[in-house]
């Protein structure tokens, strides 16, 4: 009956995922005792995936939320919605997870004001409820209820990070970009690409990557990688694909265009 109601957030096809170390085993035992789990790692490097993969595998239905600054407690608790006949409550992504035993998502969790956020520290300690005050109720999470957030370690500020009372409640998996061959695999596989273009992808965001902090704030993504290989799928020139999949995106300044070009006609 309950499962009904989440019958949306199903994982039912097996989502492809390469793991890269031991974080499925990992994940599995912090499921097993239903810690909180934070995913850390920059943008683009297969947290999204994981956790899809990791629902899929656990058979619990996931709800995601996209975290961003002027989400409210309301948004992820929920709220009473006005209708002809009166009143009436509709829970929030949260509420309805913790409730009927799904897997919670909090996508770029430290988007959100540490108002919002203090919401998840009843449901993240041993006490496992979530107060819905303006309803007067008490929701005792459902024994299959787990929270996951992810955490992109490169962008905080001072003003905008996780309360240390937030992150001590949390398991953490760090994500990163996976060894070149591993890489190559996953590029290979989501685009179809052979495995020589995967190859010479992964190696131009390896030259790329040794730029980070020296003129780039960030390295190039498996996602990017992904993008460039799907155009090259597509017909397109590995040289062209690049441009517009690679180096445009990640910068404007024109020498840093020059040198990201360069690498990618050293390979292409
Ligand atoms: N280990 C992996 N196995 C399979 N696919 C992967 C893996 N790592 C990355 N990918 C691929 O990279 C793409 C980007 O990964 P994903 O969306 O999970 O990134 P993310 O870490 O959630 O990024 P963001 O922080 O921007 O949300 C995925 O769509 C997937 O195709
Ligand atoms: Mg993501």
């Amino acid at each position: 009956m309950a499962d009904d109601v989440l019958a949306g957030y199903r994982v039912t096809r097996q989502p492809y995922y390469r793991p890269v170390a031991d974080e499925v085993a990992l994940f599995e035992a912090a499921y097993s005792v239903r810690m909180p789990m934070m995913l850390k790692g920059p943008t683009g490097c297969g947290k999204t995936r994981f956790v899809e993969y990791m629902a899929w595998k656990l058979s619990r239905p996931l709800i995601t939320v996209a975290c961003h600054e002027d989400m409210t407690a309301s948004d992820l608790v929920g709220r009473f919605l006005l209708e002809a006949s009166g009143t009436r409550w509709q829970d929030g992504p949260l509420a309805l997870a913790a409730r009927h035993g799904a897997i919670c998502y909090l996508d770029e969790v430290v988007e959100a004001r540490q108002d919002t956020t203090v919401v998840i520290h009843p449901l993240t300690d041993n006490r496992r409820v979530l107060p819905l005050e303006k309803k007067g109720e008490l929701v005792r999470a459902h024994p299959d209820f787990q929270i996951v957030i992810s955490y992109n370690p490169g962008y905080q500020s001072l003003m905008k990070d996780l309360k240390q009372s937030t992150k001590q409640r949390f398991g953490a998996l760090d994500f990163g970009y996976p060894e070149h061959a591993v890489e190559a695999e996953i590029v290979a596989h989501e685009t179809g690409v052979s495995a020589e273009v995967a190859d010479k992808l992964v190696a131009i965001a390896e030259r790329a990557r040794n730029l980070k902090g020296h003129g780039l704030d960030e390295g190039l993504s498996t996602r990017m990688l992904i993008h460039a290989g799907s155009l090259i799928a597509q017909g397109v020139s590995p040289l062209a694909a690049c441009g517009v999949a690679l180096v445009r995106p990640i910068t404007d300044d024109p020498d840093m265009r020059d040198a990201l070009d360069a690498a990618v006609a050293t390979f292409f």
